[in-house]
């Protein structure tokens, strides 16, 4: 069997997780065994980073220890404020926190490895406060108080966001879009982030190359794309026509097809759901009209799918969340799944470095210098 076979490794098991597992028909996504259709109706999204950090679903007492625990992290110290100042006002905001990420390392760094939960857990909470530090001290001219009382980080988030104690339905939505981001075994972010760990490298380090990796279009970046899909349309007639044409032309869909699912996005339905629930609050359908004409000429011209960065997309837009804002977000959700494969691997650990099949000129002499 060749590389070429197994380009981007597609198919190949690269190692055993206990964290979560997928199943290639569509059918599902467990983390630790918890349909994420179930955790996404039931629980919160500080429930499942519980689970994925430490193990198993929290008990009520656990849970809200736990909820006090992260609020009580939102807090920045102020050479990172002054680095988080320095940086550009039209810098990315996946290099913002990428960066901010590493500058904690400096400030806070890990020195046992017996810190890692508590280092994931101030990373997760303070990823908001960071990066809405950030935003309002280049777009407002405001230093703002980023330790609020929130009870969740997407309420946290979006207040940081507004300037104002969120509306519920939001804040729920929001929740629900962070738990299905949460996790999703052996994707190219968290790869990259057991990469840099299985070198016994720092916690930071791993989620610096999460992030780094999770910024590309065909990864995380993907929602902002789709958003950027989606509004070039104001009509689901115009967006039928666009896509046919953009089909024509071979050009990628984004927020459509998968690596690993054949058949659906079992995180889809769930996302689409939310997306047509804020759109009725709204009384605004035209983003979520075009979102499922779209979906349907996908289906009938090409047999394919949404991903959950599709509806993802309308549903932060319908949040009030700006575009640039959608991949921080997965970053926010993802670090608890990192974390968890972080963890994993520190546990059970073998360098990863695979071999390359060499296709490039035999042997040959030096050239003779004259
Ligand atoms: N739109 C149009 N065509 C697509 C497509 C899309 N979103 N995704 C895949 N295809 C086509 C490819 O062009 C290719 O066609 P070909 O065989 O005629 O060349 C075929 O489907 C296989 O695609 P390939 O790129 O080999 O699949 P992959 O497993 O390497 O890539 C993704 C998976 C997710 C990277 C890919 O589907 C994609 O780029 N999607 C858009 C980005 C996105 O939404 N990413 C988020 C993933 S959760």
């Amino acid at each position: 069997m060749t590389a070429e076979n197994h380009k981007g490794l597609a198919g190949i098991s690269a190692g055993k997780t206990a964290i979560s597992s997928v199943e290639a028909s569509g059918n599902g996504l467990f983390y630790r065994g918890y349909d994420i259709r179930d955790l996404a109706t039931h629980t919160t999204f500080e429930a499942v980073a519980y689970l994925l950090i430490y193990g198993e679903l929290p008990t009520a007492t656990q849970l809200n220890h736990y909820c006090e625990k992260l609020q009580s992290l939102r807090a920045l110290p102020d050479e990172l404020k002054t680095i988080l100042e320095q940086l550009p006002a039209n810098a990315n905001p996946m290099d913002v926190l990428r960066t901010a990420c590493s500058a904690l390392a400096c400030i806070e760094a890990e020195t046992d490895t017996q810190q890692q939960a508590d280092i994931a857990n101030r990373l997760m909470t303070s990823f908001s406060s960071m990066l809405l530090y950030w935003h309002h001290f280049h777009v407002h001219g405001k230093r703002i108080e980023t330790q609020t009382d929130d009870h969740s980080i997407a309420a946290h988030f979006l207040h940081l966001l507004h300037g104002e104690k969120p509306n519920d339905l939001h804040c729920r939505a929001l929740d629900a879009s962070l738990i299905l981001y949460a996790e999703h075994e052996f994707n190219a972010s968290t790869f990259a982030a057991r990469v840099t760990t299985a070198t016994r490298s720092d916690f930071y380090s791993a989620i610096t190359t999460a992030i780094g990796t999770l910024r590309g279009p065909l990864h995380g970046g993907a929602n902002e794309a789709a958003m950027e899909l989606i509004a070039q349309f104001k009509t689901a007639d115009e967006a039928e026509s666009g896509l046919l044409q953009m089909l024509s032309k071979k050009a990628l869909i984004m927020g459509f097809g998968h690596r690993v699912y054949q058949h659906g996005d079992p995180r889809s339905p769930v996302i689409k759901q939310w997306s047509r629930k804020l759109s009725e609050d709204a009384n605004d359908r035209a983003l979520f009209e075009i979102s499922e004409r779209i979906e349907q000429v996908m289906k009938r011209e090409k047999g394919m799918f949404p991903n959950l960065d599709f509806y993802s997309a309308s549903v932060y837009h319908l949040c009030g969340i700006p575009k640039p804002f959608f991949t921080p977000l997965f970053v926010i959700a993802r670090t608890s799944g990192w974390a968890a494969h972080i963890i994993e691997q520190r546990n059970d650990n073998r360098l990863i470095r695979p071999t390359a099949e060499y296709i490039g000129p035999a042997p040959r002499e030096y050239p003779a210098h004259e």
